[in-house]
């Protein structure tokens, strides 16, 4: 969705994701192309899967201005972050405070990438609130939502987006809402 979201805004080259370490997004290829590549548990298949861009949690000042630095250099290669707010799961359970999480959408927003919020674990009072980022006061572009949806009696997941990814699909071009550009034939 993000990808195509900046294909049907004329970006042809933002299909990269800026990730965190000891994040986890899932089993599927695109998505362990998203966790981390040394210490979860797809090191077995490094060399497969498309590059992406892995960043540290920005918690302290310097790893601020890092993150802030990556988003800046490469902006126009990033269709989006993703990341497990306040809590990395599968990862090891590792937390951040919403300060963090505030700093790294806010960056986001002043270099025009998206924000992706994996709230697959935290969402529906996990976390406390009924959804983690509501802690940080962070609205993401696109939000993933599953487990808790329906308490476990039914396998369901959602992907909800804010109104200006819907709007970049709303056309009465029918390619807008398939998969169109170079890279995609
Ligand atoms: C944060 C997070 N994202 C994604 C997933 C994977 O979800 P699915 O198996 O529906 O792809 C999980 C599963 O544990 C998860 O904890």
């Amino acid at each position: 969705m993000a990808v195509q979201y900046w294909l049907n805004k004329g970006h042809v080259n933002r299909d990269r994701f800026v990730c965190f370490r000891h994040g986890y997004h899932g089993d599927t290829f695109a998505t362990m192309a998203l966790c981390d590549p040394d210490e979860g548990m797809h090191r077995l298949f490094g060399g497969v899967f498309p590059p992406q861009m892995m960043a540290e949690l920005p918690t302290d000042e310097s790893l601020q201005i890092g993150f802030d630095r990556l988003l800046s250099t490469h902006r126009e290669r990033i269709a989006a972050v993703i990341l497990e707010p306040l809590v990395q799961g599968a990862g090891g359970m590792k937390m951040h405070d919403a300060d963090s999480l505030r700093f790294i959408a806010a960056t986001c927003e002043r270099h025009d990438v998206l924000l992706i919020l994996d709230e697959i674990m935290t969402g529906f009072g996990r976390s406390g609130r009924m959804f983690a980022c509501e802690e940080a006061e962070v609205v993401p572009d696109i939000i993933c939502l599953s487990k808790a949806l329906t308490g476990g009696t039914l396998p369901l997941a959602a992907t909800a987006a804010r109104r200006h990814v819907f709007e970049a699909f709303w056309s009465e071009d029918n390619g807008a809402a398939l998969m169109h550009g170079p890279t995609y034939g």
